[in-house]
């Protein structure tokens, strides 16, 4: 899909990638482009700096309540038009401990696997009936590989398997499903996450370069322009979940060396 003349949704936009999304998608000639966030003057913010060169929105949703999302997918759609993009990025990384309480895994499970159903089950009707459409969700890296906090590194591998599902059952019904797994992207929520817990970014530092969230949005324009469903924007990924389908003992033995861990 080429983003010229498109009408875009992005969740998650008022920030780091989200936000170069919504900035890359404007030059990339996008028609609307919705900007939902549930810091809605940060929303706010990057649809004031969008516009005038595009019709931009801003809308305050919290992914995770899904009455929000299906009112704000009707309100897009009436404002902006039929939505032929939708980014479903928003994402938190709650930093802590993996074993010792819920409250990580409930909010990673809340956002970073049920905001997409949500943003999926109010936009996947429209684009069936509309016979096209695309979805994007923002997994991770640390949703094929590890070694991240464990919150964040299942809901991630969650996040993969539900677009997995998403392409399967709908991409020969018009909808194109693209999974993007970056490592590391230099955004606020990598500095949060190195600031108050480094042991945590370790795994992403080890993992290799942090790119700009400009040149994620550039390999996110060229992996939806191919349709491709892995975007990959750290090319090492790839050889990293060959290594680990390979033999998952010896990958398993090569984190722990990786990490230190006796
Ligand atoms: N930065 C990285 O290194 C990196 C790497 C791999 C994947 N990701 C993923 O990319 C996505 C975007 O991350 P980022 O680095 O731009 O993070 P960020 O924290 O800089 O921005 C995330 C945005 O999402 C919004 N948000 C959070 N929870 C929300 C909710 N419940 N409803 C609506 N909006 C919500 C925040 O207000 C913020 O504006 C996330 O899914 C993240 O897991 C980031």
């Amino acid at each position: 899909m080429n983003i010229e003349g498109k009408n875009v949704l992005i969740t998650g936009g008022g920030g780091g990638i989200g936000a170069a999304l919504a900035r890359r998608f404007r030059d990339e000639g996008a028609r609307a482009i919705a900007v939902v966030d549930r810091d809605l003057a940060a929303a706010q913010a990057v649809a004031t700096e969008l516009a005038p060169r595009v019709r931009a929105l801003a809308y305050q949703v919290d992914v995770g309540d899904a009455a929000q999302v299906q009112a704000m997918v009707e309100r897009a759609e009436d404002e902006a038009g039929p939505l032929d993009l939708v980014c479903s990025n928003a994402g938190v990384f709650p930093r802590g401990d993996s074993l010792t309480g819920d409250s990580n895994w409930s909010l990673s499970w809340t956002v970073n696997v049920m905001g997409n159903v949500h943003v999926a089950r109010a936009v996947v009707p429209r684009m069936l009936q509309r016979g096209r459409g695309y979805i994007l969700v923002t997994c991770s890296a640390a949703g094929l590989l590890g070694n991240m906090d464990a919150p964040y590194m299942a809901t991630k591998h969650a996040a993969v398997a539900f677009a997995e599902w998403l392409a399967i059952q709908y991409r020969t019904r018009g909808i194109g499903v693209s999974a993007l797994c970056p490592l590391g992207v230099m955004t606020p929520m990598l500095t949060e996450v190195a600031n108050g817990n480094p042991a945590a970014i370790q795994g992403v530092l080890a993992g290799g370069e942090v790119i700009s969230p400009e040149a994620l949005a550039e390999c996110v324009v060229q992996g939806i322009a191919g349709e491709r469903f892995l975007i990959l924007p750290h090319p090492v990924v790839a050889e990293r979940v060959m290594k680990k389908a390979a033999d998952r003992d010896q990958w398993i033995a090569a984190m722990q060396q990786q990490f230190a861990i006796t």
